[in-house]
């Protein structure tokens, strides 16, 4: 089968025209212009401006990506919570380098993340659990994430049987597989879309405890 001459899909080309990145504007801890800009994103009612692009290295040395949801942000990275006995968790046992990838289209934003990945203390896990709706938490104790299961039944079956476990007046405990992780920034970058592809990337480096920023050609 021969290739197709241009790429099967419409032109989807927009220009980048609504913000700049200028040093100036660059505070000297990334972390708040982290924060500004997720913020901007709230103000502008993204969808789901928390979600962000999690990659890890695979066991066999191939990278493996999937989204998650930032829920907390301080001197130790960037929270976020999962099943430890997914694949995600297998992986970063193994390998606790990762990166992190918020995209927020409309605000022609990007922000890259790498650093390495720590648990948070059990006790956060449990803490943040308990405020979860409760049918979330009892996902989390039906879901064996990432393990090939027999089919969609099984899985309702088991979520029935977690609740049929609980009466509705107790709580529900927090699974022992399942909890947080911060990803520690080394590195951030922070991309903001130009006209004529002449984007700002700025990108802020961590040595010990001092950042530095360099910026980088589009
Ligand atoms: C918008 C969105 C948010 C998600 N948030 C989480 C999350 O916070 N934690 C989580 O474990 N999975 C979350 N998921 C599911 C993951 O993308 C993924 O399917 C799951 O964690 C299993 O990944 P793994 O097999 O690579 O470990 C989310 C998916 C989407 C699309």
């Amino acid at each position: 089968m021969n290739p197709p001459d241009k790429p099967n899909l419409p032109d989807l080309r927009i220009s980048y025209e609504i913000g700049s990145l200028d040093e100036a504007d660059a505070p000297s801890d990334p972390l708040e212009l982290f924060r500004r800009w997720i913020e901007d994103a709230l103000e502008h009612q993204l969808p789901e401006p928390n979600a962000m692009t999690l990659a890890t290295i695979g066991l066999d040395g191939m990278p493996t990506s999937r989204t998650v949801l930032l829920k907390g942000l301080d001197d130790r990275g960037f929270h976020f919570f999962s099943n430890y006995q997914s694949r995600k968790g297998q992986e970063l046992a193994q390998n606790p380098r990762a990166s992190i990838t918020f995209l927020w289209a409309t605000r022609q934003r990007q922000v890259n993340v790498r650093g390495m990945v720590w648990k948070l203390p059990q006790q956060e896990a449990e803490t943040y659990f308990s405020s979860r709706p409760r049918n979330h938490q009892v996902g989390a104790w039906a879901s064996t994430q990432s393990a090939e299961i027999p089919n969609r039944s099984w899985l309702e079956e088991r979520a029935a049987a977690v609740e049929a476990e609980y009466e509705p007046a107790t709580a529900i405990p927090c699974p022992p597989h399942w909890g947080g992780y911060a990803l520690l920034p080394d590195e951030i970058e922070f991309w903001q879309g130009r006209r004529s592809r002449l984007h700002d990337r700025l990108r802020y480096t961590r040595e010990l405890e001092r950042w530095t920023i360099q910026r980088l050609a589009p």
